[in-house]
């Protein structure tokens, strides 16, 4: 894991991107004005509840956008602009310079293909390796990524390996060209809890040095301990943004205060769960004001008008951290407001 304050140069930066898609009912409006970028060697999670434009994101930054669907703003993989770059440049870019794993992993898997032929595949249409060159890669990726008895599964398909094995062979494709960033969505939602543990390690091993992770979740117990940063999306808008540490010991969002408290714990009896009241707003019509306006407990009257801006925030001995409130740190300054300073 790396820190924030030695800025480099970001691997993947989006700036006033947005994304449209159009519906007989009117323009859905799924993703709003988004600039972040991710570094070589660190992790930022995306979270949010289910709707808030996490995955069309980077459906839109890897081109695999619904045909109703139009992307605004500037997408960049180290300089050039993947929203400019043409159907054919843009497949080369994929899979050798940016990996997407899914949620599913038989969406990246081929069922009638050994997965010997899958991963060496990779290797021989983006780096140009001879087939021998490419199996005896894909092997050791396989066993970089812990699959036990490599030399016998490669010789298998995808359906004769358990969702975890088939998670570890897309994680190893992903990785195979040594991509400058993965992009993760969902990728343990399907498993077992201790599948998800194991992978999320993995994923906190290999991205190592240089690689730069994306880790998109709608859980933020998945986050700690995996991601460096965390950007948390509500009604297709970034509201909170900064170091994991400084956002789990004091969010400045009533938004992300809310998420926290929806983690499911243990230590707490019943469900364990605090459900966030309200639910996510028409991205049609979305509310005026802060789009979280009618769910927030702490809203007052400006909230209902007048749309907070992704302003710097400050807190004392925290990192850099960007809040989209106009009362940001209320909550954990129980009550007193004193965030308030921060923007006036
Ligand atoms: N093809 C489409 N046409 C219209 N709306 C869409 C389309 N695809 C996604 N959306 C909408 O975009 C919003 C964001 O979706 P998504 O990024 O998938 O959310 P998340 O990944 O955070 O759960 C949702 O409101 C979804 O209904
Ligand atoms: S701007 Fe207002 S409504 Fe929005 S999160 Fe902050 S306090 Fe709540
Ligand atoms: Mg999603």
């Amino acid at each position: 894991m790396t820190t924030t304050d030695n800025r480099t140069t970001p691997v993947l930066s989006l700036s006033n991107y947005s994304i449209r898609f159009a519906t007989p009912d009117g323009e859905v409006q799924a993703v709003s004005d988004l600039s972040f970028s991710v570094e070589a060697g660190e992790t930022l999670a995306i979270v949010g509840e289910s709707g808030s434009g996490k995955s069309q994101t980077f459906n839109g930054v890897f081109g695999l956008l619904a045909k109703n669907g139009r992307t605004e703003g500037e997408a960049r993989l180290e300089g050039a602009d993947l929203l400019k770059l043409s159907t054919r440049d843009l497949d080369r870019v994929r899979g050798r310079d940016m990996a997407m794993v899914f949620q599913d992993p038989m969406t990246a898997l081929n069922p009638t293909l050994k997965i010997k032929r899958q991963l060496a595949e990779t290797l021989e249409v983006h780096k140009g390796m001879r087939r021998r060159e490419a199996e005896a890669e894909a092997l050791a990726m396989l066993k970089r990524v812990g699959i036990p008895d490599a030399e016998r599964r490669i010789e298998q398909y995808p359906h004769e390996l358990s969702g975890g094995m088939r998670q570890r062979v897309v994680i190893a494709m992903a990785l195979l060209c040594r991509p400058k960033v993965i992009v993760a969505d969902e990728p343990t939602t399907a498993l077992d809890v201790t599948i998800q543990a194991q992978i999320l390690e993995l994923f906190a091993e290999l991205t190592g040095e240089k690689t730069a992770l994306v880790l998109i979740t709608h859980d933020l117990g998945v986050v700690a301990g995996v991601a460096d940063r965390i950007a948390v999306m509500y009604a297709g808008r970034i509201v909170e943004e900064g170091r994991v540490d400084d956002v789990f010991a004091a969010p400045a969002h009533p938004y992300t205060a809310a998420l926290l408290g929806s983690i499911p714990r243990v230590d707490r009896d019943t469900l364990g769960v605090d459900p966030i009241p309200g639910r996510p707003p028409n991205l049609i019509r979305p509310p005026s004001g802060c789009a979280f306006h009618p769910r927030c407990g702490f809203a007052v009257e400006r909230c209902t008008t007048e749309r907070p801006p992704l302003d710097r925030v400050e807190r004392e001995g925290a990192g850099p951290r960007r809040a989209a409130c106009w009362r940001a740190f209320v909550d954990a300054a129980k009550g007193t407001a004193k965030g308030e300073l921060a923007h006036v």
